[in-house]
């Protein structure tokens, strides 16, 4: 009899869970269902690739003033000539302001022009009398200073290149190197075109590319360009196995233009 009792007696454990699991199973259900509403209204004719939603939201935010949406990770991107001018330069050379020589004013030029590019060059990295280095802007890239100047001293006659340094030739080991590299990481695209890439066999896609200077393509390669992937999708790629798959790209595109 006492047996009986224990069995159905029921003890304050069970009234516990007994209550706890009827309150939480339709809980559980409802959030659930919420969950599920939410994600497909998340999902519902939002963009699903990061850089839309970025779009997005920068576009979203857009009428509240000019979009400060600056994705600190995102890669540097290099400044034409031109806008190098405008945005850092133009202050004093457009005026001429603190005796600064004037755009387009061939008189001024002339002379400077005369030292040759290497002079120019390292007098505005490094500043001359008045005119601040790097024109006042310590973020501006060597390269992008170079294009600065080429912009204005071709405005006023010259016909320099912006490039930094003489290029050092590949050595044929590097460039039989770069054969490899460029066959297993970069031929699916430069061989091809696809996806908006410069065909080796393109010596017109090339030319202004060229005229940046290897130092820029090497960048451009390693760290990836708009719509190139950093290394040619490969992470795994050094730093210089990509340098010289860009010196054999390089030197099969003269190859073709000659
Ligand atoms: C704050 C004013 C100022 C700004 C900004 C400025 N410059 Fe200058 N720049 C000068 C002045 C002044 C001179 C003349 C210096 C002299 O000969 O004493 C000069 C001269 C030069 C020269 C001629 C150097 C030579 O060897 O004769 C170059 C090249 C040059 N600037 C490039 C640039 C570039 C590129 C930028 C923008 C990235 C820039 N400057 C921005 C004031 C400025
Ligand atoms: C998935 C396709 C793809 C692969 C793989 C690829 N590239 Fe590219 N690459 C591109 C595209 C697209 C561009 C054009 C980007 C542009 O317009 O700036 C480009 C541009 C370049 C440029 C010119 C950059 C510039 O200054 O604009 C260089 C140099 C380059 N690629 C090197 C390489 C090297 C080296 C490899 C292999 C290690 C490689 N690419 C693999 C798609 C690719």
């Amino acid at each position: 009899m006492s047996d009986h009792i224990v069995m159905t007696k029921t003890t304050p454990k069970d009234v516990l869970l007994a209550t706890l699991g009827g309150l939480f199973a339709p809980g559980l259900t409802i959030f659930l269902i919420v969950m599920l509403v939410l994600g497909v209204r998340a999902g519902m004719g939002t963009p699903d690739t990061a850089p839309m939603l970025d779009k997005a939201v920068r576009e979203r935010i857009q009428p509240y003033g000019v979009s400060v949406a600056v994705d600190p990770n995102a890669p540097r991107v290099e400044r034409s000539g031109e806008a190098v001018y405008t945005e850092v330069c133009a202050g004093c050379h457009g005026s001429g302001a603190l005796g600064a020589p004037k755009f387009q004013e061939k008189g001024d030029w002339a002379k400077r022009n005369a030292q040759g590019y290497a002079m120019l060059l390292e007098h505005a990295i490094k500043g001359l009398n008045k005119m601040p280095a790097r024109g006042g802007d310590p973020d501006l890239s060597d390269m992008e200073v170079a294009r600065g100047i080429v912009h204005m001293a071709n405005a006023a006659g010259a016909s320099f290149e912006p490039v930094l340094k003489k290029e050092i030739e590949p050595s044929a080991a590097d460039l039989a190197r770069g054969k490899v590299v460029y066959a297993d990481n970069c031929a699916s695209c430069h061989d091809t075109g696809v996806t908006g890439a410069q065909k080796l066999s393109d010596a017109a896609a090339w030319a202004p590319l060229l005229k940046q200077g290897k130092e820029s393509l090497y960048e451009a390669a390693i760290k990836g360009s708009f719509g190139g992937p950093a290394k040619g999708g490969n992470e795994k790629l050094s730093d210089a196995d990509t340098r010289v798959a860009v010196d054999y790209m390089v030197a099969e595109v003269k190859a073709v233009a000659k």
